[in-house]
């Protein structure tokens, strides 16, 4: 394993790269897209209107899901061309260029938190560090759903790789990033297997709740 300080660096000049060369297949990822849905449907159920923060938000995509009675903040290390073109169409939005692990600005509260397809790719030893900056940005009640890769239903056993770009790769089981995501007082309403076929992969969406009651 690298040093922490030395992943975060490698990690924006992988993603920096991918989307630079056009290699930014999850931008078009069915999968990524359908989590992102039942959360927007999760968070409209909940909250008649409120804050949605898309953590890794890429070029923005997920910001068309919620209408226009939730503000969008996107926040990713890379600065993405489409931000401006999202800036223009929708009123209540916003893009932040930061680490989410190390950013030190105030990033406020949200009644809705979504993470597709970036926890996956953080440093092991940095996961309760982003847990908990997650659970204390969320209102009172307030949804998270974490996106990540699966090993699908039948596997039990998770997988942890580094691809040849130097980024990590965690595959979780259910039972790895559920008792996670317990020890970090999420509450899991419902998690959901998704296979795209096309990209042949197991995402599984975990849908969140934090209350006062369990901190
Ligand atoms: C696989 S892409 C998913 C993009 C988007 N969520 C989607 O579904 O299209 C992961 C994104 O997370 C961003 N990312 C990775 N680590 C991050 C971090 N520590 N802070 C902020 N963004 C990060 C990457 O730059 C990349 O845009």
């Amino acid at each position: 394993m690298r040093a922490v300080d030395e992943y975060q660096k490698l990690l924006k000049i992988s993603f920096l790269n991918s989307y630079q060369q056009n290699l930014d297949l999850w931008s078009k990822d069915e999968g990524l897209t359908e989590i992102a849905q039942i959360f927007a449907t999760a968070v409209e159920d909940k909250f008649t209107h409120g804050k949605v923060l898309d953590i890794g938000c890429g070029n923005g995509r997920h910001s068309k899901l919620f209408d226009s009675n939730y503000h969008y903040t996107g926040l990713d290390l890379i600065s993405n061309n489409e931000w401006g073109r999202v800036e223009e169409e929708r009123e209540k939005v916003d893009f932040i260029q930061e680490d989410f692990l190390f950013s030190t600005k105030d990033i406020g509260y949200y009644e809705g938190i979504l993470d597709n397809g970036c926890f996956h790719h953080q440093d092991p030893s940095k996961y309760t560090d982003y847990l908990t900056k997650v659970r204390n940005s969320l209102v009172d009640n307030g949804l998270f759903m974490l996106g990540v890769y699966s090993t699908g239903e039948r596997e039990n056993k998770g997988q942890f790789k580094t691809l040849p770009s130097g980024k990590y790769k965690k595959v979780f089981s259910g039972g790895e990033i559920e008792e996670l995501l317990n020890k970090h007082n999420f509450n899991i309403e419902k998690s959901y297997y998704i296979y795209n076929e096309q990209r042949s992969r197991y995402y599984m969406g975990i849908l969140c709740k934090v209350n006062s009651d369990n901190l």
